[in-house]
């Protein structure tokens, strides 16, 4: 009866360890599947690329030439931004303006490449038709000259998850990259296929990240070039007092953990482009 006893406790030990490790298991399984999201290409998965992740590698045919993505673009930022489709009103109002701010993309060391899971000569015929035929505030005999990728086979758009089914199973959604000039993905914007980008906050982010990483700061709510930044939290309670004491020139504290400090617009403007 006691060896009875004995072998019904150590089964029912293991049998308990084996459900609740099985338990543990599937709970962190299920955990990583809902911070990872991802895309499947010819039978490949991959993760969805996210902030800090190096820029995925492409070949591609574009209006410009064939192009490897990020690497023909060495040292330099690159907007990689994707359009539902050409011929369509909202692309064409964000193709004239992104081909208007060129030089100015240029001067802060950005290359602009554009995609759409349309063909090359639906791009060439409607890169011709914005040239020719459209004027829209102001903007006319627009000609865009930075590359717009053709996608059919929509390899790159599911790649880099500018394809979400739940807007459009077929179309790209209007998405923004921000890849620095060591080809590390910096800041992500998604936009539906019903809105227009606001091109001012895309130069902002910009701007913004070359800042942050120029001076190695923080930026505020609706930064723009002048106006105060934000320094390091204190990392110790020597530098907190200090900084609280008022001993830390130029630095003002709106408390221990929120300390501000001024750099001109054209110290800011010096430094733009590296
Ligand atoms: C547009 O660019 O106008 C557009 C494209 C796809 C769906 C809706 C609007």
């Amino acid at each position: 009866m006691k060896k009875f006893f004995f072998s019904f406790n150590l089964i029912f030990a293991v049998v308990l360890t084996a459900v609740v490790f099985t338990a543990c298991c599937n709970h962190k399984k299920d955990a990583q599947a809902q911070t990872q999201v991802q895309v499947v290409v010819e039978n490949q998965v991959f993760q969805m690329p996210r902030i800090g992740d190096a820029a995925p590698e492409f070949k591609a045919v574009t209006t410009q030439g064939d192009i490897n993505f990020p690497s023909d673009y060495k040292g330099k930022w690159k907007i990689l931004f994707s359009h539902p489709a050409d011929f369509t009103p909202v692309c064409t109002s964000e193709f004239m303006t992104f081909a208007t701010m060129q030089k100015e993309f240029e001067a802060l060391n950005c290359q602009l490449v554009g995609l759409s899971v349309d063909g090359l000569y639906s791009h060439i015929a409607w890169l011709r038709t914005i040239k020719e035929k459209i004027e829209y505030k102001g903007m006319k005999d627009v000609e865009v000259t930075f590359p717009l990728i053709e996608d059919i086979t929509m390899t790159v758009a599911k790649r880099y998850g500018m394809l979400q089914p739940g807007e459009s199973a077929t179309k790209a959604v209007r998405a923004v990259f921000f890849i620095d000039r060591k080809d590390i993905i910096r800041a992500i914007i998604y936009y539906p296929l019903s809105l227009g980008r606001n091109f001012d906050e895309i130069k902002r982010v910009l701007i913004g990240l070359q800042t942050a990483d120029n001076f190695a700061v923080a930026l505020p709510a609706d930064w723009r070039p002048g106006d105060d930044v934000i320094v390091p939290t204190a990392g110790s309670c020597g530098v907190a007092k200090s900084r609280m004491d008022g001993e830390e020139q130029g630095v003002t504290c709106h408390d221990w953990f929120f300390c501000t400090k001024k750099i001109s617009k054209e110290e800011v403007e010096s430094k733009l482009g590296k």
